[in-house]
Protein backbone atom coordinates (compact mmCIF):
# COMPACT_ATOMS: atom_id res chain seq x y z
CA UNK A 1 0.00 0.00 0.00
CA UNK A 2 2.39 2.93 1.03
CA UNK A 3 4.16 1.77 -2.73
CA UNK A 4 0.74 2.69 -3.97
CA UNK A 5 1.07 6.68 -5.96
CA UNK A 6 -0.58 9.22 -3.45
CA UNK A 7 -3.70 10.93 -4.26
CA UNK A 8 -4.91 14.34 -2.22
CA UNK A 9 -8.44 14.85 -2.09
CA UNK A 10 -11.55 17.83 -1.12
CA UNK A 11 -14.67 15.95 -1.12
CA UNK A 12 -14.18 12.86 -0.75
CA UNK A 13 -17.07 12.49 1.84
CA UNK A 14 -19.39 12.87 -0.73
CA UNK A 15 -21.72 10.80 -2.76
CA UNK A 16 -19.20 11.69 -5.81
CA UNK A 17 -16.56 11.36 -3.76
CA UNK A 18 -16.97 8.15 -2.62
CA UNK A 19 -17.53 6.60 -5.73
CA UNK A 20 -14.50 7.75 -6.76
CA UNK A 21 -12.42 6.22 -3.83
CA UNK A 22 -14.77 3.26 -4.95
CA UNK A 23 -13.60 3.66 -8.17
CA UNK A 24 -9.19 4.16 -7.64
CA UNK A 25 -9.11 2.94 -4.24
CA UNK A 26 -6.84 -0.13 -4.71
CA UNK A 27 -4.34 1.50 -6.54
CA UNK A 28 -3.98 4.72 -4.73
CA UNK A 29 -3.02 6.08 -1.22
CA UNK A 30 -5.47 8.68 -0.47
CA UNK A 31 -5.35 11.61 1.85
CA UNK A 32 -8.61 12.89 2.53
CA UNK A 33 -9.04 16.27 3.83
CA UNK A 34 -12.40 17.76 5.19
CA UNK A 35 -14.52 17.95 8.07
CA UNK A 36 -15.92 14.20 7.93
CA UNK A 37 -13.53 11.58 8.93
CA UNK A 38 -12.70 8.64 5.92
CA UNK A 39 -11.12 6.02 7.13
CA UNK A 40 -10.62 2.47 5.26
CA UNK A 41 -7.13 0.62 4.11
CA UNK A 42 -4.63 2.94 2.37
CA UNK A 43 -6.60 6.56 3.69
CA UNK A 44 -5.09 9.16 5.74
CA UNK A 45 -7.76 11.91 6.65
CA UNK A 46 -6.80 15.21 7.96
CA UNK A 47 -9.19 17.33 9.61
CA UNK A 48 -10.14 20.90 7.75
CA UNK A 49 -12.84 23.57 7.40
CA UNK A 50 -13.00 25.70 4.13
CA UNK A 51 -15.08 28.11 5.26
CA UNK A 52 -12.24 29.08 7.36
CA UNK A 53 -9.68 31.42 6.42
CA UNK A 54 -6.45 29.50 5.01
CA UNK A 55 -4.64 30.48 7.97
CA UNK A 56 -6.95 28.14 10.12
CA UNK A 57 -6.44 25.32 7.75
CA UNK A 58 -3.26 25.61 6.13
CA UNK A 59 -1.29 24.40 9.66
CA UNK A 60 -2.29 21.29 9.41
CA UNK A 61 -1.67 20.45 5.64
CA UNK A 62 1.88 21.52 6.18
CA UNK A 63 2.73 19.78 9.08
CA UNK A 64 1.61 16.96 6.84
CA UNK A 65 3.71 17.57 3.83
CA UNK A 66 6.66 18.64 5.77
CA UNK A 67 6.47 15.23 7.90
CA UNK A 68 5.52 12.86 5.28
CA UNK A 69 7.48 14.30 2.11
CA UNK A 70 4.60 12.86 -0.13
CA UNK A 71 5.14 12.09 -3.93
CA UNK A 72 1.74 13.69 -4.84
CA UNK A 73 0.89 11.82 -8.20
CA UNK A 74 -2.95 13.65 -8.34
CA UNK A 75 -5.36 16.50 -6.59
CA UNK A 76 -9.17 16.13 -6.73
CA UNK A 77 -10.62 19.37 -5.46
CA UNK A 78 -14.41 18.05 -5.06
CA UNK A 79 -15.59 20.22 -2.00
CA UNK A 80 -18.25 21.98 -2.70
CA UNK A 81 -21.05 24.50 -0.75
CA UNK A 82 -23.85 26.16 -2.39
CA UNK A 83 -26.26 28.79 -0.67
CA UNK A 84 -29.03 28.94 -3.28
CA UNK A 85 -30.82 31.98 -2.30
CA UNK A 86 -31.10 35.45 -4.47
CA UNK A 87 -28.66 38.02 -3.88
CA UNK A 88 -30.02 40.51 -1.61
CA UNK A 89 -30.40 37.66 0.63
CA UNK A 90 -26.99 36.26 0.63
CA UNK A 91 -25.09 37.20 3.47
CA UNK A 92 -20.98 38.66 2.75
CA UNK A 93 -20.48 35.36 5.41
CA UNK A 94 -22.25 33.10 3.10
CA UNK A 95 -20.25 34.88 -0.21
CA UNK A 96 -16.75 34.53 1.60
CA UNK A 97 -17.79 30.62 2.74
CA UNK A 98 -18.61 29.65 -0.76
CA UNK A 99 -15.39 31.17 -2.27
CA UNK A 100 -13.76 29.62 0.88
CA UNK A 101 -14.74 25.60 -0.20
CA UNK A 102 -15.44 25.98 -3.88
CA UNK A 103 -12.35 27.93 -4.80
CA UNK A 104 -9.67 29.47 -2.31
CA UNK A 105 -9.17 25.80 -0.88
CA UNK A 106 -8.57 24.23 -4.61
CA UNK A 107 -6.19 27.46 -5.43
CA UNK A 108 -4.11 27.29 -1.61
CA UNK A 109 -4.14 23.42 -1.85
CA UNK A 110 -2.47 23.13 -5.30
CA UNK A 111 -0.07 26.24 -4.01
CA UNK A 112 0.83 24.00 -1.55
CA UNK A 113 1.35 20.92 -3.28
CA UNK A 114 3.06 21.90 -5.92
CA UNK A 115 6.46 21.39 -4.89
CA UNK A 116 5.41 17.56 -3.77
CA UNK A 117 3.77 17.08 -7.55
CA UNK A 118 5.69 14.10 -8.95
CA UNK A 119 6.57 14.79 -12.93
CA UNK A 120 3.70 13.60 -14.31
CA UNK A 121 1.31 14.36 -11.75
CA UNK A 122 -2.79 15.02 -12.25
CA UNK A 123 -5.03 17.34 -11.10
CA UNK A 124 -9.03 17.24 -11.59
CA UNK A 125 -11.15 20.37 -10.32
CA UNK A 126 -15.18 19.73 -9.51
CA UNK A 127 -17.29 22.63 -11.05
CA UNK A 128 -20.75 22.71 -11.92
CA UNK A 129 -22.52 23.87 -14.98
CA UNK A 130 -23.82 26.93 -12.36
CA UNK A 131 -20.61 28.04 -13.68
CA UNK A 132 -22.15 29.10 -17.31
CA UNK A 133 -26.02 29.17 -16.53
CA UNK A 134 -28.13 30.23 -14.12
CA UNK A 135 -30.66 27.35 -12.24
CA UNK A 136 -33.92 27.06 -12.80
CA UNK A 137 -33.34 25.12 -8.71
CA UNK A 138 -32.88 28.23 -7.69
CA UNK A 139 -30.46 31.02 -7.56
CA UNK A 140 -26.97 30.29 -6.12
CA UNK A 141 -24.86 33.72 -7.71
CA UNK A 142 -22.14 33.04 -5.07
CA UNK A 143 -21.85 29.68 -6.32
CA UNK A 144 -21.78 30.02 -10.04
CA UNK A 145 -19.32 32.52 -9.17
CA UNK A 146 -17.17 30.41 -7.72
CA UNK A 147 -17.16 27.74 -10.08
CA UNK A 148 -16.69 29.92 -12.73
CA UNK A 149 -13.50 30.83 -10.55
CA UNK A 150 -12.23 27.09 -10.86
CA UNK A 151 -12.71 27.37 -14.83
CA UNK A 152 -9.79 29.99 -15.04
CA UNK A 153 -7.94 27.63 -12.26
CA UNK A 154 -7.44 24.86 -14.69
CA UNK A 155 -6.85 26.74 -17.65
CA UNK A 156 -3.96 28.87 -15.93
CA UNK A 157 -2.45 25.73 -13.49
CA UNK A 158 -2.51 23.26 -17.08
CA UNK A 159 -0.63 26.61 -19.09
CA UNK A 160 1.94 26.89 -15.71
CA UNK A 161 2.46 23.57 -15.25
CA UNK A 162 2.59 21.98 -18.42
CA UNK A 163 6.04 22.19 -18.74
CA UNK A 164 6.37 19.46 -15.58
CA UNK A 165 3.98 17.49 -17.56
CA UNK A 166 1.23 18.15 -15.06
CA UNK A 167 -2.13 17.54 -16.38
CA UNK A 168 -4.79 20.07 -15.06
CA UNK A 169 -8.93 19.03 -16.30
CA UNK A 170 -11.81 19.93 -14.75
CA UNK A 171 -15.41 18.29 -14.57
CA UNK A 172 -19.10 20.18 -15.03
CA UNK A 173 -21.58 18.13 -13.35
CA UNK A 174 -25.26 19.07 -13.84
CA UNK A 175 -27.99 18.21 -12.04
CA UNK A 176 -27.19 15.06 -9.68
CA UNK A 177 -29.65 12.63 -7.93
CA UNK A 178 -27.47 12.97 -4.71
CA UNK A 179 -25.95 15.69 -2.54
CA UNK A 180 -26.59 19.35 -2.86
CA UNK A 181 -28.55 18.70 -6.25
CA UNK A 182 -32.39 19.93 -6.86
CA UNK A 183 -34.25 17.63 -4.62
CA UNK A 184 -37.77 18.50 -4.74
CA UNK A 185 -40.56 17.33 -7.07
CA UNK A 186 -41.67 20.25 -8.60
CA UNK A 187 -37.31 21.45 -9.73
CA UNK A 188 -36.90 18.35 -11.12
CA UNK A 189 -39.99 18.30 -12.95
CA UNK A 190 -38.55 21.63 -14.41
CA UNK A 191 -35.73 20.50 -15.39
CA UNK A 192 -35.69 17.22 -16.69
CA UNK A 193 -37.36 18.24 -19.75
CA UNK A 194 -34.28 20.40 -19.93
CA UNK A 195 -31.67 17.34 -19.95
CA UNK A 196 -31.49 16.01 -23.29
CA UNK A 197 -31.81 11.96 -21.71
CA UNK A 198 -34.45 13.42 -19.44
CA UNK A 199 -33.00 12.58 -16.17
CA UNK A 200 -30.57 13.42 -13.30
CA UNK A 201 -27.10 12.05 -13.15
CA UNK A 202 -26.00 9.38 -10.67
CA UNK A 203 -23.08 10.78 -8.67
CA UNK A 204 -20.88 7.43 -10.45
CA UNK A 205 -21.37 8.88 -13.82
CA UNK A 206 -19.10 11.77 -12.61
CA UNK A 207 -16.99 9.84 -10.79
CA UNK A 208 -16.05 7.72 -14.00
CA UNK A 209 -14.86 10.94 -15.86
CA UNK A 210 -12.98 11.83 -13.13
CA UNK A 211 -11.47 8.67 -12.92
CA UNK A 212 -10.64 8.89 -16.57
CA UNK A 213 -9.22 12.15 -16.03
CA UNK A 214 -6.59 10.77 -13.28
CA UNK A 215 -5.76 7.70 -16.02
CA UNK A 216 -3.29 7.82 -18.41
CA UNK A 217 -6.03 7.24 -20.62
CA UNK A 218 -6.25 10.91 -20.71
CA UNK A 219 -2.77 11.03 -21.58
CA UNK A 220 -3.00 14.10 -24.59
CA UNK A 221 -5.48 16.33 -22.23
CA UNK A 222 -4.96 19.21 -19.91
CA UNK A 223 -6.66 22.87 -19.91
CA UNK A 224 -9.81 20.73 -20.08
CA UNK A 225 -13.69 21.11 -18.91
CA UNK A 226 -15.77 18.38 -19.64
CA UNK A 227 -19.83 18.87 -19.34
CA UNK A 228 -21.40 15.86 -17.09
CA UNK A 229 -24.81 16.68 -17.96
CA UNK A 230 -26.71 14.49 -19.84
CA UNK A 231 -26.75 17.12 -22.55
CA UNK A 232 -27.99 20.18 -20.28
CA UNK A 233 -29.86 23.29 -22.48
CA UNK A 234 -28.97 21.60 -25.57
CA UNK A 235 -31.88 23.10 -27.25
CA UNK A 236 -33.16 26.74 -27.20
N1 LIG B 1 -25.09 17.45 -6.56
C1 LIG B 1 -25.18 18.11 -7.72
O1 LIG B 1 -26.24 18.14 -8.38
C2 LIG B 1 -23.98 18.83 -8.26
C3 LIG B 1 -24.10 19.50 -9.47
C4 LIG B 1 -23.00 20.18 -10.00
C5 LIG B 1 -21.80 20.16 -9.31
N2 LIG B 1 -21.71 19.51 -8.12
C6 LIG B 1 -20.42 19.54 -7.43
O2 LIG B 1 -19.99 18.21 -7.19
C7 LIG B 1 -19.29 18.13 -5.95
C8 LIG B 1 -19.99 17.15 -5.04
O3 LIG B 1 -21.31 17.62 -4.90
P1 LIG B 1 -22.39 16.99 -3.90
O4 LIG B 1 -23.66 17.66 -4.21
O5 LIG B 1 -22.30 15.52 -3.94
O6 LIG B 1 -21.81 17.57 -2.55
P2 LIG B 1 -22.30 17.40 -1.06
O7 LIG B 1 -23.03 16.13 -0.83
O8 LIG B 1 -22.97 18.68 -0.66
O9 LIG B 1 -20.87 17.30 -0.34
C9 LIG B 1 -20.03 18.40 -0.36
C10 LIG B 1 -18.60 17.95 -0.21
O10 LIG B 1 -17.81 19.12 -0.02
C11 LIG B 1 -17.15 19.06 1.23
N3 LIG B 1 -17.29 20.29 1.98
C12 LIG B 1 -18.42 21.04 2.10
N4 LIG B 1 -18.19 22.05 2.96
C13 LIG B 1 -16.91 21.91 3.39
C14 LIG B 1 -16.11 22.63 4.30
N5 LIG B 1 -16.60 23.70 4.98
N6 LIG B 1 -14.83 22.24 4.52
C15 LIG B 1 -14.35 21.14 3.88
N7 LIG B 1 -15.06 20.41 3.00
C16 LIG B 1 -16.33 20.79 2.76
C17 LIG B 1 -17.84 17.98 2.03
O11 LIG B 1 -16.88 17.38 2.87
P3 LIG B 1 -17.13 17.26 4.46
O12 LIG B 1 -18.19 16.21 4.62
O13 LIG B 1 -15.81 16.83 4.97
O14 LIG B 1 -17.58 18.60 4.92
C18 LIG B 1 -18.40 17.04 0.97
O15 LIG B 1 -17.50 16.02 0.67
C19 LIG B 1 -19.25 19.57 -5.39
O16 LIG B 1 -18.09 20.21 -5.81
C20 LIG B 1 -20.47 20.21 -6.06
O17 LIG B 1 -20.35 21.61 -6.14
C21 LIG B 1 -22.76 18.85 -7.58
Amino acid sequence: MMDHPVIVGTGLSSALGRALVERIAPAWQVVALGRTPLEGPGMTWLSMDFRDSPEVWKPAMTTWLEREKPRVAAFVHGAGLVYSDHTEATTADEWTSMLGVNLTSAFVLGKLLSPYFVEGARVVLVGSVDARYASSAGPAAGYGAAKAGLYGLVRHWAAEWGARSIRVNGVAPGALEEGSGPQSDSVRAALEPRIALRRMGRADEVASVVAFLLSDESSYMTGCWIPVDGGLNLTY
